[in-house]
Formats: structure tokens, sequence, C-alpha cells
């Protein structure tokens, strides 16, 4: 407002350092006056309402020393008011000066305090000379400190500055001149164009701020992929060069009866419990499973049959029939089998089947005879859950790389021979295959990977021979094994990113920012 004033008065203001901001008893001559004013000029010329040309300037500022000097005085005006009058009491020794004011005001005063005769030798002490003496060098900060100079001249600014009293700094002032759009009003001007605008039509009589067309952008904040779903797009790729087509994974909710029984997974099995399950209240039981498999399923786990004994314990249709959170993608695996062997039950092809089976590499063997099998390398990579309890390595949910082959005659050499195959992909060559067991393959196979950094033997995954009571009762012939395996994609992720607790990978304590700045992963 005073800029537009005075330019209403005066048509251009030729030196800012002549105005005296509100409140101020000076004209802003400093360095921080004209920083503020130059924040208003820049306001006002965004406007049009002036322009301005900025001017350089050299002036001087006070050093620390300097700033003492203009507070308390120089150094000998010090030491003449720590010595005695003549003949006023003892004079005073060079010592007992330095006790009073201090070792570097004693030292360079005196020696300026001698040469303005201030002073006088008496004995071994210092008296007085003058009675009353004139602070030339305070007054010379205090001028400097209000006006950035001096009125005596470069010389004498010359002189302060080889004393170290005053530094030179960089200044700038300003002239400035009304604008094309200059007015005494400073009111702001609009930044947007409203609806409201249009409609009322404001918008002809309004002033709008002009574009500044320099002004940096807001930073763009675009998605960023989380290191799992890097790791994840490489291990597809793994699959799919090698000939493996993706299954669909998407029901999250699946019944006890694929998530368990169509796996021959006894219905006492305490992976079915609540403390290892998350079940469903609502809806609380699963729509018809197929009517003729589920008959086949529930005998073969009541009483046998190809070839197996069976559990011989009553079959539980509600059990069967619970809706739960999946506890593993083999319930999808399970599901998409059943599919596969559609042909081979004398059914119509399913589309889903058909639709991967356009994806799915040549497998070993594909000699057709006649039963309907075709053969299937299928995979899938997505979430699973367990009521587990949390803690740096578990958490309640987490992915699952799944992958089954169906094929004539497969045995356990081809899911070993696989797994090395695969592995390799990932850059993991060391492996070790350890018995173990599963209700749905035999035999089972834990693998275990050697671990360079962490130096030992980590389990990779869990992998098996699916058994013949479950492969049969959807159908498929007696030649065709199906293998299959699992393993965990948080792990794999978590070694490559060297992170040791799950939380800080997956959760509210993962920081987007370290999701934005985690690098892409190849294997
Ligand atoms: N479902 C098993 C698991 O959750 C993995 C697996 C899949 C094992 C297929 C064998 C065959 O650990």
């Amino acid at each position: 407002q005073l800029i537009l004033d005075t330019l209403d008065k005066q048509g251009t203001i030729k030196d800012t350092r002549t105005l005296v901001l509100p409140g101020q008893s000076d004209p802003a001559a400093t360095h921080d006056a004209q920083i503020i004013i130059l924040g208003a000029l820049n306001s006002l010329s965004s406007r049009e309402m002036i322009t301005y040309t900025t001017q350089e300037t050299l002036s001087h500022v006070l050093t620390p020393e300097g700033a003492s000097i203009a507070l308390n005085g120089s150094h000998e005006a010090l030491v003449w008011a720590a010595v005695p009058a003549k003949g006023e009491g003892e004079p005073i020794t060079p010592k007992q000066l330095e006790e009073k004011i201090g070792g570097e005001a004693a030292k360079v005063g005196q020696g300026r305090a001698f040469k303005n005769k201030w002073i006088a030798k008496e004995g071994n002490g210092l008296v007085k000379l003058a009675s009353s003496i004139d602070d030339a060098t305070q007054k010379e900060m205090r001028e400097v400190d209000s006006t950035g100079t001096l009125k005596a001249g470069e010389k004498a600014l010359a002189e302060l500055r080889k004393r170290k009293l005053i530094t030179q700094k960089k200044g700038q002032w300003f002239t400035v001149h009304k604008g094309p759009s200059f007015s005494t009003s400073t009111a702001k001007p609009e930044t947007d164009l409203t609806t409201d605008m249009l409609t009322s039509g404001a918008w002809k009589t309004s002033t709008f701020k002009k574009y500044n067309f320099e002004a940096e952008g807001v930073p763009t904040s675009g998605g960023a992929l989380h290191p799992l779903l890097k790791v994840r797009e490489e291990i597809r790729n793994i699959f799919l060069e090698m000939g493996f087509a993706e299954m669909p994974t998407s029901s999250f909710v699946e019944s006890g009866f694929w998530c368990f029984d169509s796996l021959f997974v006894p219905q006492q099995h305490p992976a079915r419990e609540v403390q290892d399950t998350f079940y469903l209240s609502d809806p609380s039981t699963s729509l018809d499973p197929p009517k003729k498999y589920y008959e086949t399923v529930s005998k073969v786990h009541e009483h046998g049959g190809f070839g197996s004994t069976g559990y011989r314990a009553p079959w539980s249709d509600a059990e069967s029939r619970k809706l739960l959170l999946r506890t593993h993608t083999t319930a999808s695996s399970a599901a998409m089998l059943w599919k596969l062997a559609a042909r081979c039950r004398g059914e119509k092809d399913d589309p889903e089947v058909e639709a991967l089976a356009a994806h799915t590499g040549t497998t070993r063997s594909s000699k057709d005879t006649g039963d309907g099998f075709r053969p299937a390398k299928l995979f899938s990579i997505d979430r699973v859950f367990r009521n587990e309890t949390m803690d740096a390595t578990h958490l309640a949910e987490f992915h699952q790389v799944e992958g089954v082959v169906a094929d004539r005659d497969l045995t356990l050499a081809d899911l070993i021979g696989f797994m090395k195959v695969f592995f390799k992909k990932m850059g993991i060559e060391n492996l070790r295959f350890k018995p173990a067991y599963n209700p749905y393959t035999e035999p089972s196979l834990e693998i275990f990977a050697f671990h360079p950094q962490l130096h030992k033997w980590v389990e990779v995954g869990n992998s098996g021979m699916f058994r013949p009571e479950m492969l049969e009762p959807m159908g498929f012939p007696k030649d065709v094994h199906v293998h299959g395996w699992g393993i965990s994609l948080e792990r794999p992720t978590m070694i490559r990113y060297g992170i040791n607790n799950i939380r800080t990978l997956v959760g509210h304590k993962n920081s987007i920012e370290s999701v934005e700045k985690s690098p892409a992963v190849r294997f």
C-alpha cells in the first residue's frame, strides 16, 4: 500500500531506500527492509500494477566485534573508562586493567587511548588524561549499523574493514514505476475462473491474476509398484517363459470342500480348526458343490475307493459347506484341475480351461489316447489367509506362488527337475529336498536353498505328487500324474530387499516413500 500510495503521489519511486516503512522512523536503507520491499514489489508486479528495476549496491554490516562496540563502546573507550582520573586514587596497572576489561580490549584499547591522548603513564600504572572523550569508533559503528555506510566515505570504511569491525555485503534497492494495471487498491485479484463468475457475469469485471509460467510446478506423484508386485512380476515372467498359463484366483472366499475336501484333507485335520483358518459367519454356507463330484469325494473320505481305504470317519456335509478365507491357493488349483478333467469325465470342455490351454506351452508328452486328457502347466500368484499369531515373519495374510503340472507318467524326478530349472531362473542353484507330509501329496518334498547372505539352508517351498485319492475322483485317468508346489512371495522379496521384519514390507508400517524408491527386481 505504501508503494502504491507513493507512486500515486510521486509518479515514480527512484530509490526504494527512501521509503519509510510503516511503524519505522528511519528510511528503509537496510538490507532487511529492502527484502521486505522486494516481496511487495514481486507481488504487485505479478498483477502488473507496477514495474521495477533492481540496482545493486555494496553496503556494510557490522562484524560481531563491531556490533559489540556499537553496544558497549570501543576498546579504547573501555580502557579510558576503567582508568582512574589523575590524582584520584592509585594508577591502574596493566595487569589490573586486563582483569577489569579483558585481555583483548586492554591490549587493543591501550594503544588507541594513548594515541588519542585519553590516558597517560604514571609510574607503573595508567591514569586519565582527558576528562571527557568522544568515542568516534562507536559512533561509526552505529552509523554503519543503521545506514549500511559512512558519510565519511570509502577511506573510513576501508579502515574499519581492515580493523575487521565491518564487512561488505551485497545489497539491492529498486526503482519503481506504475504498471499497466496500476491502482491504489490492493484487493486480491481472482486466481480462478469459477462457475459462479460465469453464471453471474462477474468475470467481465473481475481482475485476474496473471499466470506465472516461470513458477515451478507442484511435483507430480505417480503410482509406484510395491516391492511384492515387482517380485511377483519377475516370477510370473519365469512361469510364462517356461510355458505356464496363469490360473484365475479371484475367489478369496472358498468352501471347506474346495480348500480341503477335494484335496483329500481329512475333515478332522488340525489345519481346518478355527485357530488356523478364518471362517465366515455371513453367509455361513457355500453354494452347492458339483453334485456327482461331491458325492465321489465324500465317499472316498468316508469309505475309500480308487485303491484307498479312506479315512473311515463320518462325513460332515456342514464341514464341507463352511465358507472360509482360503488358506492356500491349492484350493484354486484343485478347482482348476477338476475343470481340466471335464473332458476325461466325458463332459464338454470347460471354457476357462480352453482359454488357458491356448496359453499353455507343450508339455513332455501330449500323446492322445482318446480319453480326453490334455496336459497342462498352470500357475498362480495370489493372496492367502491364515489365522496365525503375527510376528516378524508371519502375517495373517500373505502371497503364495503356486504351480501344477499335469501329464501322463510324471514322476518325482520330473518335480525335482522342474524345481532345479525354476529356482535357477530365480538365481538359486543350491537346492536340497527333504521328505515331508501333506494330506494331498505323496510323496511330498520340502525344498531348501542355501542362502549365501544368511549362510544357512532356508526352506523355500513345499511340493509333492498329488494323491490318486484326489485326482481320480476328478476323473483323471490313472496314468495322469500331477505335481504341484507352493512357495511364499514374501520370503524371496524380503531377501531381495534385505528386509527382516515383514511388517516393514506389508501393512501400516510400510512407508510409501520406501515403496516409491524401491528398485526394480531382476532375477
Ligand atoms: N498348499 C501347500 C502349502 O500351502 C503348497 C503345495 C501346493 C504343496 C501343491 C504341494 C502341492 O504349503
